[in-house]
């Protein structure tokens, strides 16, 4: 027999279920719109930097391998695509002029242009709220498995595994890329993989070139 308890606690089980579902309907599809709204915001960046091919979305897919076989969970693949994606976003707050320039960025030009990683953390932190790690990820994706990276210098496993992977992945990618101020360095994907293994160790995580080897993950190469 169904008492007067029974029947409140089911309405509210299913009060509860049915808010569960609306709640769901409502959030995956602003998260949908957040990742397409980063896609975009990456795609501008990737036309202002002067690359020859969508360096960013490369990035982001790169990374996702990676950190999928490195066993991160939702929500720090979350994070881990947001940062690949916006990784330079601080390159737009520099002189046009010095992206653009055609010879080899050296000297004041380089320490310049290595304030990106700085820029583009202190204006996602103060402009975007609840990005949780994205700008500390994007601080740090220059550093070095040795310790010969910058901003801060930090080493091996004091630099987050995200960071670590970003930092991976966008050199991977620029490898085969071309800059208005620097040719590709590699053409041939066979070449690509034995620049990586011969990095190990040096500027990436030993194990993160051991899981990007396992996946065998495919990098898009151009001939000129
Ligand atoms: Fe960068
Ligand atoms: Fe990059």
């Amino acid at each position: 027999m169904i008492t007067v308890f029974n029947a409140v606690l089911i309405i509210l089980i299913t009060w509860l279920t049915y808010m569960y579902f609306d709640l769901r309907e409502k959030v995956t599809p602003a998260q949908d719109r957040y990742l397409q709204l980063i896609d975009g915001v990456a795609s501008i960046i990737d036309c202002l930097e002067g690359y020859d091919k969508p360096h960013s979305q490369e990035i982001a897919r790169l990374a996702d391998q990676i950190g999928t076989a490195s066993g991160l969970n939702a929500e720090q693949l979350q994070s881990l695509r947001a940062a690949a994606m916006l990784h330079d976003i601080g390159e737009l707050l520099l002189p046009r002029n010095l992206l653009k320039s055609e010879k080899k960025i050296a000297g004041d030009d380089l320490e310049l242009l290595r304030t990106h990683t700085l820029l583009g953390e202190l204006h996602l932190r103060t402009q975007i709220a609840g990005l949780d790690e994205v700008p500390s990820l994007i601080r740090w994706h220059h550093e070095r498995w040795d310790g010969l990276g910058y901003p801060d210098n930090l080493k091996g496993e004091e630099i987050p595994v995200a960071a670590r992977i970003i930092s991976m992945a966008d050199s991977i990618s620029a490898m085969n890329a071309k800059r208005a101020y620097r040719s590709r360095q590699f053409a041939k994907s066979e070449d690509i993989v034995a620049e990586v293994k011969r990095l190990s160790g040096l500027q990436f995580d030993p194990q993160l070139v051991k899981i990007w080897l396992e996946i065998g993950s495919p990098v898009e190469t151009k001939q000129k």
